[in-house]
């Protein structure tokens, strides 16, 4: 089942209980076209890659990495810092995890009392092994009792926006009716569906007729994720799925320029079209402000961060720059291996490789929809 294709009109008012503080989310995103998320990405989206997003063009909204939370946790330093010193100019939803009802209250009111956040999003699709062993992100899609009595804690807690970010099932998309139906009882501010199961990984093609599902059933905005890899591909997703906009993770480490694209292509001006030369500065500044952000500055210890942003920045490029930063060890390794394949002024591919094994499936949304 297909829903309706996107409409830049807003969608219908949500119709939630009255409460004096709760603000939709739908007020975050531009009204004239569909709204941009930076995906929540654990080590990779802090306060300098929301810095180096925004200066790129950068997405309507931020969502930190997620706080982790238990009996006795504390929210996360760095974490706050996100929020604290988020000078983007654009708002910041707190993301947590966590399985406990009593934790995830007190964290949200230490997060809405203390710190601008613009939001308070839960977890429901993280496939990390060890936290679905302990029954929180995408472990808790197992048990949808379990997700019924957290929302309506949670609601009944968050005083401003409260969204959930969630998979179609753990095991099957079969399971996504039974969600929709709990995500109906508790009025949502948004929706954000990463549109695969969580046995899925990150290995599949994403189902866009889930997220239309959600569109249909659902009075809140709803943000497709998955697979968002270029142009082509996120106005595909929106075309299937009729959802309010699009959050974007991999894509964007991979190439910051995708919302400028989007945006672009939707208020019909040039599109960026940017070159090698432009991926070096780019990796040469995400070096030098996550390198500044550390406490204790260690060089190799950052060239091996560096290498886990390449893994997704190189895709698409010279398939022996991937093989040969993957070798490097030292801050110099890095930067001439870096400026030997990068110090050009030709076009970049938009779109990575089809048979790329990080972006895994995504041709799936362009190809022509069989009914
Ligand atoms: C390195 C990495 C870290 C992630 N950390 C989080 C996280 O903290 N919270 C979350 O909800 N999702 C997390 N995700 C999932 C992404 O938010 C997103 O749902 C997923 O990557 C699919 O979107 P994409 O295809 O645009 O990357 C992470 C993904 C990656 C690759």
């Amino acid at each position: 089942m297909l829903a309706k294709r996107h409409s830049v009109s807003p969608t219908p008012g949500c119709t939630a209980r009255f409460c004096p503080y709760r603000k939709p989310v739908r007020d975050l995103l531009p009204s004239h076209r569909p709204g941009l998320v930076l995906a929540p990405m654990q080590d990779v989206t802090d306060l300098p890659f929301f810095r180096l997003m925004a200066r790129h063009g950068g997405p309507d909204v931020f969502v930190t990495e997620y706080f982790r939370v238990t009996a006795d946790s504390k929210p996360e330093p760095t974490i706050l810092r996100s929020i604290a010193e988020n000078d983007t100019g654009r708002p910041v939803i707190a993301q947590l995890i966590g399985q406990d009802a009593a934790a995830l209250v007190r964290t949200t009111r230490a997060l809405e009392d203390r710190h601008p956040v613009a939001g308070i999003d839960l977890n429901l699709g993280c496939p990390a092994p060890i936290v679905c062993r302990k029954e929180a992100g995408g472990g808790l899609l197992r048990h949808p009792e379990r997700v019924d009595a957290l929302l309506g804690a949670l609601r009944a807690a968050v005083r401003g926006r409260f969204t959930v970010k969630c998979r179609v099932g753990f095991d099957s998309q079969d399971e996504f009716p039974r969600l929709l139906e709990i995500f109906q009882r508790h009025p949502l501010d948004g929706l954000t569906i990463h549109a695969r199961t969580v046995r899925e990984g990150y290995r599949t093609a994403v189902h866009p007729e889930c997220v239309a599902a959600a569109v249909a059933t659902l009075p809140c905005p709803v943000i497709a994720n998955g697979n968002v890899v270029d142009t082509a591909t996120g106005l595909a997703f929106l075309r299937q799925s009729g959802a309010a906009g699009l959050m974007i993770g991999r894509g964007a480490i991979r190439h910051p320029w995708i919302f400028d694209r989007l945006r672009a292509v939707w208020e019909n001006r040039p599109v960026p079209a940017p070159c090698g030369r432009d991926l070096l500065a780019y990796i040469q500044a995400l070096y030098e402000l996550t390198a500044a952000f550390q406490r204790s500055f260690d060089p190799a210890k950052h060239v091996q961060k560096m290498k886990r942003y390449l893994g997704f920045i190189a895709a698409g490029t010279d398939r022996d720059f991937d093989h040969q930063i993957r070798r490097v060890n030292t801050p110099n390794e890095f930067d001439s291996v870096c400026r030997h394949f990068l110090d050009h002024d030709m076009p970049l591919p938009e779109t990575p490789p089809a048979d790329s094994n990080v972006f895994c499936g995504f041709t799936a949304l362009t190809q022509p929809v069989t009914t």
